[in-house]
């Protein structure tokens, strides 16, 4: 369901046009990078005019030392062997300087791309970012209607397709452009009833043009869409396949299948039709248009009208005139697809996160980490009317006290912590902060003072040094490296390639899971929150090295308010107060012995702990 949601949302993105605003916004990121930018123009300004003077050289060689000799004015033999040997000359000069335009061009053209990767690369470099950290942003239920990991992939092929044209499409499309209005306007230099003569292949150009973008970025819709599809029927089989092994269904889900890729076949045959239509229609034009040359412009120069080099020149101009259509038809499609990335990529920037502060909220004084639940229901936009994710929860959590979470999968440990940073709002009952209610105050200011720590480590790309300081950019690195040796993990980046330099991967993929969730906590511990949230925090990391941070833990937890929620009954067990939790509810509270006496709920859970 979700999948055909998504594709809806393609089609409707790439019925679409790159809007005005969609291109300016893109624009706004090209401005960091304008000095680049300019350099790029005038490369590419200068490339074009050397690719321009080329046809220029060689009117010049034919008029001056071609034709004087081949048509041999004077019949004064010694003269004509001067004439010759000048006429020789000439040529080599000529020839000469069109070798050293040749590689001017080339330097410029080499100078232009490089430039351009570097604006591009720059500017989705800075997107990418704004991306992340509004993704970062977006309360947590945005990501309950679509799936984060879809999201953050979406956003990332976007943000790839959007790279490739940014790094040269637009510039290739801008020389191309450059390249056209420059022969226009040579051509124009010239004989004008030769142009007016040319200028007859122009309209059905145009329209063949046109009609090219029109079934072309129909027939291109209808692929984009079919694949969606096939996509999604194939992720939709993986993601099911047991379901469907059990049912025996894989008979009838194969025919469905190739159902779908027959149809996606049909229409990639007929989009690709239609571009292969398009293109030796355009070779056809552009050989009419040098036959026109040939004949009309061969009268005009037999007449004694024009020379013959112009008309060399004219052919080969023309010649150039054909090419920046032909890439500019190539890149449509790629600039289309492009507007589509852009957009949603802005729709996602425009998400405005739902849990949003009240107009009259007030940022937070510099709390103590006091917390009080009072009789606080809540349950989530999915979950169904009649029933609550959390019945009537009470508590006190004082400054500086440690309190654990404990309880069976679903019983609201995590809901419980939401709540108190706030990225959901209860429904009933309020939760107050050092006696001030949470609604009241900015979530910025809440956010500032809380670390949270969970199992879903997000690491960011750059240097593991940048992504301690995350939580707080102006710390120093000395203040980083002295949190990671109080913590423990000191030795552990030392031993990364380049230790506190190493750079992070995508998503921090070039970590182990226990390596990031070390990191995560070193963030934590940098960042010197007033409370501090660890939600299954230790569960990615071996029994033995949670052991070894296990003291630094305490001291982490001692100045400051904490919540943990942790399985591993080991790490609650110095909690100054533990919550127990089953079905949404709080069962039972007290610390670690009192609960075991009592023998109860906790009593039993700890029983299952340690026979495991
Ligand atoms: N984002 C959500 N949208 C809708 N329902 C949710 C959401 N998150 C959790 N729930 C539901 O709320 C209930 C409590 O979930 P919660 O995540 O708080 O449990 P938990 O105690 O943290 O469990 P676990 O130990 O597995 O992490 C569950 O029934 C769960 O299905
Ligand atoms: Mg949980």
């Amino acid at each position: 369901m979700a999948a055909s949601a998504d594709i809806e949302l393609e089609e409707q993105f790439a019925q679409k046009r790159m809007s005005r605003t969609t291109a300016a916004r893109l624009a706004r990121y090209l401005r960091p990078y304008r000095r680049t930018f300019l350099f790029n123009l005038a490369c590419t300004l200068s490339a074009t005019a050397t690719q321009l003077l080329g046809p220029k050289f060689i009117q010049i060689g034919i008029d001056r030392y071609l034709a004087p000799a081949a048509t041999g004015t004077t019949g004064n033999p010694v003269q004509l062997a001067a004439g010759t040997e000048a006429a020789y000359r000439g040529i080599f000069i000529v020839s000469l300087v069109y070798l050293g335009n040749l590689l001017l061009g080339w330097m410029l053209t080499v100078a232009q791309v490089r430039s351009a990767i570097r604006v591009g690369q720059g500017a989705m470099n800075d997107l990418r970012i704004a991306v992340f950290e509004h993704i970062q942003r977006l309360s947590l239920n945005y990501f309950d209607k679509t799936h984060q990991g879809r999201i953050i992939a979406r956003a990332d092929t976007d943000i790839d397709s959007l790279d490739r044209i940014m790094t040269w499409g637009a510039n290739q499309m801008l020389a191309s452009l450059m390249t056209l209005a420059g022969v226009i306007v040579v051509l124009l230099q010239y004989d004008w009833r030769l142009c007016l003569a040319v200028s007859v292949v122009l309209p059905p150009l145009f329209l063949a043009t046109r009609l090219f973008h029109i079934h072309g970025l129909q027939a291109y819709r209808k692929v984009r869409a079919q694949t969606s599809r096939l996509t999604a029927a194939m992720a939709e089989n993986i993601a099911g396949v047991r379901v469907v092994q059990a049912f025996s269904r894989e008979e009838e889900n194969l025919n469905r299948f190739q159902q779908l890729h027959e149809t996606h076949n049909a229409l990639a045959l007929a989009a690709a039709r239609v571009f292969h239509t398009f293109m030796p229609f355009l070779g056809f034009m552009s050989g009419l248009g040098t036959l026109i040359i040939i004949g009309y412009g061969g009268t005009l120069a037999r007449r004694g009208e024009i020379t013959v080099g112009e008309l060399a020149a004219f052919a080969l101009y023309l010649g150039m005139f054909f090419g920046p259509i032909q890439t500019m038809g190539d890149l449509y499609n790629a600039v289309l697809s492009t507007a589509a990335s852009a957009e949603r990529i802005f729709q996602l920037l425009d998400t405005e996160p739902q849990v949003r502060d009240r107009v009259d909220a007030e940022p937070l004084p510099a709390i103590r980490g006091h917390i009080i639940f009072e009789e606080v229901w809540f349950r989530y936009e999915t979950t169904p009317a009649d029933t609550w994710v959390l019945h009537d929860i009470c508590f006190e959590a004082k400054p500086g006290e440690t309190v654990a979470l404990v309880g069976h999968t679903g019983s609201g440990k995590t809901s419980i912590i939401s709540l108190i940073a706030r990225f959901y709002e209860p429904q009933r009952g309020r939760l107050l902060m050092d006696g001030i209610d949470l609604q009241s105050a900015t979530i910025e200011s809440l956010h500032e003072q809380i670390g949270i720590v969970t199992q879903e480590n997000f690491l960011f790309t750059g240097t593991v040094m940048e992504n301690l300081k995350f939580g707080r950019p102006g710390a120093e690195d000395g203040e980083v490296i002295q949190a990671a040796k109080s913590l423990g993990t000191h030795e552990m980046i030392l031993g990364f390639a380049e230790g506190y330099q190493t750079r992070v991967g995508e998503r921090g993929g070039n970590f182990s899971a226990g390596e990031r969730q070390l990191l995560t906590f070193t963030r934590a511990m940098v960042a010197r929150p007033r409370i501090l949230i660890l939600d299954e925090a230790t569960s990615a990391v071996d029994a033995q090295t949670e052991r070894v941070i296990q003291h630094a833990l305490a001291e982490l937890f001692a100045r400051r308010t904490c919540f943990v929620v942790a399985h591993r009954l080991s790490t609650v067990r110095h909690a100054h107060r533990i919550l127990v939790l089953a079905h949404g509810r709080i069962v039972e509270q007290g610390r670690h012995d009192e609960l075991l006496k009592r023998g109860g709920h906790y009593a039993k859970l700890h029983e299952e702990f340690v026979r495991q």
